[in-house]
């Protein structure tokens, strides 16, 4: 493939969409005669509603309908299958019955023609409970811990128990050992844009513009809710404000919208409240974690074992990848990991950007740290010395692996020379400096996916394909694609995504949209090339008429006979002929031979640099780089914009997000931007991510193995790592605090 418009850094196809305000997110769809919906949440934790007293909101004004157990319709509620939402267990059935489950479960709408008029309303609405003590703190009288079912997931990737050698033994019998136990705070996702549904019935057929990065799974599982063909619902989703995993799958708010909209016949619009946000749409799980390291003391690792446990709630398992990495991370003959949940009386958990590696690699990472400070070895040459040959957790070779070429990278922008090892030892004025590493890494998935072209009269092609943007930049990379396989500028191709009647592709997460859905575009770019020339080999018109197949091939947008650079005929041309648009679909996937004989990850190395103030313990990451190896960058424009991005998010994994819950009623009390931090701009220090070149001929015919997830991996543990480079306070739970370090 040649590489005119892969690998440059092409701005944002949408960007003048999104700055000017034309850019239409899920509640922008206002439709005409459109009613406005607001949720009751519960206020116990745990119980049943005894009585609603809906009378008094029913006269006031604006005021159209609420919806309670008590007259809400009985919907299908149909098994889902796995694609629909992967975690085990039953969903929510909201408005079915009088039980609460947990804080903020929505037990009534209020349906008025304003907002105003059904914020009103859902405020002034009495709801009588029986209330119960919720269980909603993972350790401690009354959590329950369950073994996690067989993960529904690519490659069963998440396992309760893994081992091979014997790593107790090993830890135990190890010159030098570290044994440490890592806490993190419960997070919620805070995209700028909430969740928003607008649902309007035309009759049997449902349409929701709703904000969702899995349109087809959001078509899939609301028909499986109300027990409607999947064909009778079309979800449209064309920009996403922000995600970060939290609309991955649908939750009740849009079987809310939904039932709201039929039952008062007329379009109807439901936006969540941040606050409510803390509650119905997912968060990442609070976990703990121990990690035993074993080491010769000439810092080869001997034995490992990796603990962790995670929250879930109790109609559903949820289960991520936490302890996975540690079994190819490093090169160490014994390892054992173990994998619990605590089910808790709280709404259920949900991937958070990095989920699972995130949180498992903060604690090897942190462990890895402690090791180079027992055995006296740089941290940098601690990781060299344990650098695998293959994928010990597999046994395969990795597709391509380059976390020593990302260090070297890193390290030499960084300017790790100038560290001085000795903790507290570096100093900028009154102010302490920490300089801090740690690896990252995220598996490179693919999951079948499809996509159309379709080249029009005026030479322009139209791609479409239900895919997302949530913020990475999908659109212009997929038209880099698509525009380099065509042979065209970027102008001339139009990409359209977020349509569930467009083909389907797998969910916009897992860092697997640009693998899975870039293949499927250029496959259907070569489809639709090979039905361009049959057409001109067919029409007497064509000087390729009657010509074999095999003497022609597609040059910049031009079919031409080998050999022959004088004469081509442009799209234009033939289509022009045809007289119609030439489309064609195509799928794509991963070939399975090669995907069962290779290991596929990204890999990463983060540098992060602190200034602790030692009087107020204030901690600002003063800057950081990140050099990742995944694979090829197809716009490294937008790819640094992701990295950095997800180093933000690392910054506030570290330093400052943690959503607390009332333990007599499950109430997150910090359920607003004022309390519940996140980064801001001051908090931001110069922030650069860099690619080293990598060449991966076996993840995928583009050979991208995907970014996102792993920006955010890597970040806290170097920043918890430079924390106790600039104090000497090793803090183990996440996010550090002033008082941590004082
Ligand atoms: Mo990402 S957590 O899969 O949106």
């Amino acid at each position: 493939m040649t590489t005119n418009i892969i690998g440059k850094p092409l701005a944002r196809v949408d960007g003048r969409a999104k700055v000017t305000g034309s850019a239409q997110y899920a509640a922008d769809f206002n439709q005409p005669g459109q009613a406005h919906a607001v949720i009751v949440g519960a206020t116990i934790g745990l119980g049943r509603v005894s009585g609603i007293d809906a009378e008094e909101v029913l006269g006031m004004p604006g005021v159209i309908a609420v919806l309670t157990h008590l007259n809400a319709p009985r919907l299908a509620y149909l098994p889902h299958k796995a694609v629909i939402d992967p975690a085990v267990g039953e969903r929510l059935h909201v408005l079915q019955d009088d039980l609460v489950h947990f804080q903020g479960q929505p037990v009534a709408v209020v349906i008025a023609d304003t907002l105003d008029h059904a914020d009103h309303g859902a405020a002034r609405l009495n709801v009588r409970y029986i209330a119960e003590e919720p269980i909603v703190e993972p350790v401690g009288p009354g959590a329950t811990t369950v073994i996690p079912a067989a993960g529904i997931q690519p490659d069963a990737w998440i396992r309760a128990d893994t081992s091979r050698g014997d790593a107790d033994v090993a830890v135990a019998r190890a010159p030098v050992r570290i044994d440490a136990a890592y806490g993190i705070a419960r997070e919620n996702h805070n995209p700028m844009e909430p969740h928003a549904t607008v649902a309007a019935w035309d009759g049997d057929r449902l349409t929701l513009w709703s904000k969702s990065q899995y349109v087809v799974n959001e078509q899939a599982e609301i028909a499986a809710v109300f027990g409607i063909p999947a064909d009778d619902v079309q979800v449209i989703c064309p920009f996403i404000g922000g995600a970060f995993g939290t609309s991955l799958r649908t939750w009740p708010h849009v079987t809310l919208a939904a039932m709201a909209s039929r039952e008062v016949a007329r379009p109807v619009k439901l936006v969540l409240t941040r606050k409510q946000m803390f509650s119905l749409t997912g968060h990442r799980p609070r976990t703990h974690q121990r990690i035993v390291l074993g080491s010769t003391a000439d810092g080869r690792l001997t034995g490992l074992v990796h603990e962790g446990m995670g929250e879930t709630s109790r109609h559903e398992e949820f289960m991520e990848a936490l302890t996975a990495a540690s079994g190819l991370m490093y090169a160490c003959p014994n390892l054992r990991t173990r994998y619990r949940l605590v089910q808790l009386d709280t709404g259920t958990p949900n991937h958070m950007r990095g989920p699972g590696e995130a949180s498992g690699i903060f604690a090897l990472e942190c462990a890895m740290d402690e090791l180079s400070y027992e055995l006296g070895i740089d941290p940098i040459e601690l990781r060299r010395l344990n650098e695998p040959v293959v994928d010990e957790s597999s046994g395969k070779p990795f597709s391509s692996r380059s976390l020593m070429e990302c260090y070297a990278t890193a390290a030499e922008r960084f300017g790790w020379s100038r560290r001085n090892p000795a903790p507290r030892s570096m100093r900028d004025g009154r102010l302490l400096i920490g300089m801090g590493t740690a690896s990252a890494s995220y598996p490179a998935y693919h999951a079948p996916a499809s996509a159309r072209v379709r080249l029009q009269a005026d030479g322009t092609a139209e791609v479409e394909a239900a895919a997302s943007d949530m913020g990475p930049g999908t659109y212009t990379s997929m038209t880099q694609v698509a525009a380099e396989t065509l042979g065209l500028p970027p102008s001339q191709v139009r990409f359209r995504l977020g349509r569930s009647d467009y083909p389907p592709t797998p969910s916009h997460g897992g860092s697997w949209t640009m693998a899975s859905v870039g293949s499927a575009i250029r496959a259907a770019c070569i489809a639709v090339q090979q039905e361009a020339a049959r057409r001109a080999i067919a029409d007497r018109r064509s000087a390729f008429f009657d010509a074999t197949p095999d003497a022609l091939h597609w040059h910049e947008g031009r079919l031409r006979r080998h050999g022959d650079s004088s004469y081509g005929e442009s799209y234009q041309d033939i289509v022009v002929r045809a007289g119609e648009a030439i489309e064609a679909d195509a799928s794509a996937q991963r070939d399975p031979e090669v995907a069962g004989r290779y290991s596929m990850h990204a890999f990463g190395a983060v540098f992060a640099e602190v200034a602790v103030d030692p009087d107020v313990g204030t901690i600002r990451v003063r800057r950081a780089v990140g050099a990742y190896g995944a694979g090829r960058i197809i716009n490294p424009r937008l790819a640094a914009s992701q990295c950095t991005g997800g180093m933000v998010g690392g910054i506030g994994m570290a330093l400052m997000e943690r959503t607390l819950l009332d333990k007599r009623d499950g109430r997150p009390v910090n359920a607003h931007m004022a309390e519940y931090l996140v980064p801001v701009n001051l908090d931001i220090g110069a922030l650069e991510a860099l690619f080293v070149e990598e060449h991966d001929p076996h993840v995928n015919p583009l050979g991208v193995k995907g970014l996102g997830e792993i920006a955010l991996v890597g970040m806290a543990p170097a920043i918890a790592n430079a924390v106790f480079h600039a104090t000497g306070k090793r803090v183990r739970d996440l996010p550090i605090r002033i008082e941590d370090v004082l």
